[in-house]
């Protein structure tokens, strides 16, 4: 018998961290029924103090998830962890995760604070914690450049204290394989009741050694790795999920421990984390990638068909690549249509907006024969994040370019309820209905990225957009799907122009 290795995903709270992922409370719902089907022991659902709508998002998902673990992240003070309390009361098994810096550059210069009255408020947050819940975490933030010393001394406080688990996150990402295992060894040597409680990781990716790290600390006792899907989460990103379980699964001769997840889920994860928080995955990266299972060179091809595992070592269909079935067509009826979306695990939040969702299903089946799952994913975003934070809403769209001509774009939409009209020119037709846009938002915002992906393969197939938009220091992203590009260009601008109208400062959790 193998020892579990718990999967602790912060997708939806480290992940979130990423210039410009923030994510509605419907994405977070969809994502967190994902991992939940994926079989994640933990989701991190959110920073619950961070705003009201992060509260509101980490409670509706301990709502509705029932076969994981929902945890919401706490700065260790008395504020933040009763508000952590409070958003996983309706939770199946809830968490509360909290946190406090222990290097010496982190407590001298950020947090104001000597050595012991760091352990003091720790214990204390711990006891707050507890009276909402036996299920406590605690973490040592930028535990990587701490003094072993001192770990061993609060490690030791907050298990006294009644935490449960206890993690050594590597905030920076500073440390190497072999120190950060060390550290874990020792940690486990030295803590007293050591056994008593779950050793975790967290590991950032600044170095490029997030994954390494996290395993090489699992090989020293370690047994729950926070990891987040595709790696993202703040600065260069935290420890890839799909990484960590594949390399788990395929290394079972290496590695003493198994993990639960369902590794079919992973490639369906990864594409709907990069539809809502609009980051591509990179052609290359590990499992994942699109090119992740693709054999180029011709000697690598034909040892791939006399025998797969000549240049294989894992089966593209194991991690759920292929699952991108053809699903429904221009005959199906609304029936199949919110049978498939209920399969995918999309909500519709009423009938009126199943009702949006079935019209838009038809009029892009009369343009793509073929519907596939990722075009329901793209479309129920598109009618999922529009009702709840509409301001601007696209009428209708008119380009004109033509070779040796300067590009013309009209475009008519509702401004708060009311239509206007307008035109612009610009150096393409994206650039001229940008122009027109702004004419009408005068929105003052700074575009930082513009990028079109296609969603499925053909030339009818759907371009994705993602549009990055930058005003007074908040950083927010736009999705838009439509066959026609201009069209998913305006709507994702128009998308991106409605989350900063939407408004909601939050925190983040290390400031
Ligand atoms: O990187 C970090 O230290 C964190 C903690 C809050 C666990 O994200
Ligand atoms: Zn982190």
């Amino acid at each position: 018998m193998k020892d579990a290795l718990i999967i602790f995903d912060t997708t939806l709270r480290d992940g979130e961290q990423s210039p410009g992922a923030s994510m509605t409370r419907d994405e977070k719902l969809r994502i967190a029924r994902q991992l939940e089907r994926m079989r994640v022991d933990v989701i991190e659902a959110g920073f619950a103090a961070a705003s009201n709508g992060d509260f509101e998002a980490v409670r509706a998902i301990a709502e509705v998830i029932k076969d994981s673990t929902v945890c919401s992240l706490a700065r260790a003070n008395e504020n933040d962890i009763r508000r952590s309390g409070e958003a996983i009361r309706p939770a199946a098994r809830g968490r509360i995760h909290t946190f406090i810096a222990t290097s010496p550059i982190h407590m001298e210069k950020k947090l104001r604070m000597t050595p012991d009255q760091v352990v003091e408020q720790a214990v204390k947050s711990i006891a707050w914690a507890r009276e909402y819940t036996d299920d406590v975490e605690f973490s040592a933030e930028d535990a990587g450049r701490s003094e072993i010393d001192f770990l061993v001394r609060i490690f030791d406080a907050v298990i006294k204290a009644g935490a449960k688990t206890i993690n050594v996150p590597d905030t920076v990402g500073y440390n190497v394989p072999e120190q950060y295992a060390a550290t874990l060894r020792t940690l486990i040597e030295r803590v007293p009741d050591a056994d008593k409680v779950i050793w975790s990781v967290h590991c950032h990716n600044d170095l490029g050694l997030a994954v390494s790290n996290s395993l090489a600390a699992v090989m020293a006792g370690a047994r729950q790795v926070e990891c987040t899907i595709n790696g993202l989460g703040e600065r260069a990103g935290n420890a890839s999920l799909e990484e960590i379980v594949m390399a788990v699964r395929t290394r079972a001769d290496v590695f003493p421990v198994e993990t639960r997840i369902d590794a079919t889920q992973i490639v369906p994860a990864s594409r709907l984390v990069s539809q809502i928080t609009g980051y591509p995955v990179q052609p290359n990266k590990a499992i994942v990638g699109a090119n992740a299972f693709a054999h180029e060179s011709g000697i690598h091809q034909d040892g791939v068909l006399k025998h797969r595992e000549t240049y294989e070592i894992m089966r593209a269909e194991d991690v759920g690549w292929g699952t991108n079935k053809l699903v429904l067509g221009k005959h199906s009826g609304r029936n199949a249509f919110r049978a498939r979306l209920q399969e995918l695990g999309i909500e519709m939040t009423s009938e009126e907006h199943l009702n949006l969702a079935f019209a838009r299903f038809k009029e892009l089946a009369d343009k793509k024969h073929e519907i596939f799952d990722q075009d329901l994913q793209a479309l129920a975003s598109d009618e999922a994040i529009t009702p709840a934070i509409e301001h601007y809403r696209l009428v209708s769209t008119r380009f004109h370019s033509e070779t040796g001509e300067i590009p013309q774009a009209e475009i008519t939409l509702t401004a708060g309820g009311h239509e206007t009209h307008s035109k612009s020119t610009g150096s393409g037709p994206v650039d001229a209905a940008f122009k027109a846009i702004e004419s009408v938002a005068a929105s003052g915002s700074e575009l930082l990225l513009y990028s079109v992906n296609a969603i499925t393969t053909g030339t009818d197939a759907q371009g994705e957009v993602t549009v990055r938009l930058s005003r007074d220091g908040r950083i927010v992203n736009g999705q838009g799907a439509d066959t026609d590009i201009i069209v998913a260009s305006a709507k994702a601008y128009l998308n991106a122009l409605n989350k900063l109208h939407a408004g909601g400062e939050k925190l983040n959790p290390q400031v």
